[in-house]
């Protein structure tokens, strides 16, 4: 991997952590704000980083290009929502330069979708070429009560413009006890017949917020089955390095990803970390361990930042333990939109 950062090229190492897993995939928060209010992810009143902890779009770009240097090949951005950011658009033309020199692989985004119909455009112009969309119900009302604003109209009109400008959409939806467990099926039949793959997500104890965490969670187990009495689900190879596993439905020819973060393990293969929009690097979800790469940047310029890494590299554990990370509260007390879905 070449690194242009101080003029010379110059070849930097992989980053491979002590047990031997090369990361090649970042997820970069660039914003802690949202302009839905889900309630399994935040509060209705969340308290937001202060401005000056939040990284500027020149040290998010300076940040992933420390990473690129070090051989990371995809970022994902997050947030938050990630388009809610002011002048997005900045950082992610910057970064698919690196697309274009074949640095990046890919360039993606995790979005709640409310803004696509402004941005589907450009993304696909700047070589954006899929988006995750969350997306927990279709019904109208059901929508407003979990999200807490009535977007869904939005949403839809989102998705479309998405479709429109070429972008491969895959819909993630979160399954909610007394919430969407209904209409899961539905949700995979609309998606499927707009050739979208649908991942399924259990809901994760990050952050406290006003519901009990117990009354949210449905066990993807049980979904599972429910799904199977009615299709022909086939198992699948397809994995990305990370936690989904796939299956594809022998009726509609969709894939359905089921993300079981509590009850199955799967941090073996992992290849990704995740920085926060202050500059944290986070080596897993589950865990409290960082690495602060805001000062480090501010302090001493990518080189440090790229110092740190190493540091970061030591000590990335082996596995998540949500209960460890914060016995009392039996949650890490982190909110999703802090660290990036
Ligand atoms: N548990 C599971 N998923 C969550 N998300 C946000 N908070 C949580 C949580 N506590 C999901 C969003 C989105 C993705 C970025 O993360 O719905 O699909
Ligand atoms: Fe926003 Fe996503 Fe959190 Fe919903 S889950 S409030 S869309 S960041």
């Amino acid at each position: 991997m070449i690194d242009r950062t101080d003029g010379k090229a110059r070849r930097a190492a992989p980053l491979i952590d002590a047990f031997g897993r090369r990361i090649s995939y970042l997820r970069l928060s660039v914003t802690d704000r949202c302009d839905l209010r889900c309630a399994y992810c935040m509060s209705e009143r969340p308290a937001f980083l202060p401005k000056s902890d939040i990284l500027t779009l020149e040290e998010l770009e300076a940040v992933a290009r420390a990473f690129i240097a070090r051989g990371v090949r995809k970022i994902r951005l997050t947030g938050g929502e990630p388009l809610a950011r002011r002048n997005v658009m900045s950082l992610i033309e910057g970064l698919s330069q690196y697309l274009l020199d074949g640095a990046l692989d890919e360039l993606t985004l995790t979005t709640n979708g409310t803004q696509l119909e402004k941005y589907a455009g450009a993304l696909a112009d700047a070589g954006v070429r899929r988006l995750n969309v969350s997306l927990d119900t279709l019904d109208r009302a059901k929508f407003a009560a979990i999200a807490r604003r009535d977007a869904l109209d939005r949403v839809l009109a989102g998705i479309d413009a998405a479709q429109a400008a070429g972008l491969k959409i895959k819909i993630n939806t979160v399954a909610l006890k007394d919430r969407n467990l209904d209409e899961i099926p539905a949700l995979i039949e609309w998606a499927h017949q707009r050739r979208m793959d649908l991942t399924l997500i259990e809901v994760m104890p990050l952050g406290e917020v006003e519901e009990d965490r117990q009354d949210q969670f449905a066990p993807l187990s049980e979904v599972r089955r429910s799904l199977e009495a009615r299709w022909t689900l086939v198992a699948d190879d397809f994995r990305t390095g990370g936690p989904a596993h796939y299956v594809t439905v022998r009726e509609t020819g969709g894939r359905i990803g089921f993300i079981t973060p509590l009850t199955a393990n799967f941090c073996d293969g992992c290849n990704r970390v995740r920085v926060t929009c202050s500059g944290e690097l986070y080596m897993c979800l589950g865990q409290q361990r960082r690495v602060d790469l805001k000062s480090a940047l501010r302090d001493g310029g990518e080189d440090a930042v790229s110092r740190a890494l190493d540091e970061a590299m030591a000590r990335k554990p082996l596995g998540h333990d949500f209960k460890a990370a914060n016995p009392a509260a039996g949650a890490v007390p982190r909110f999703m939109a802090a660290t990036g879905g």
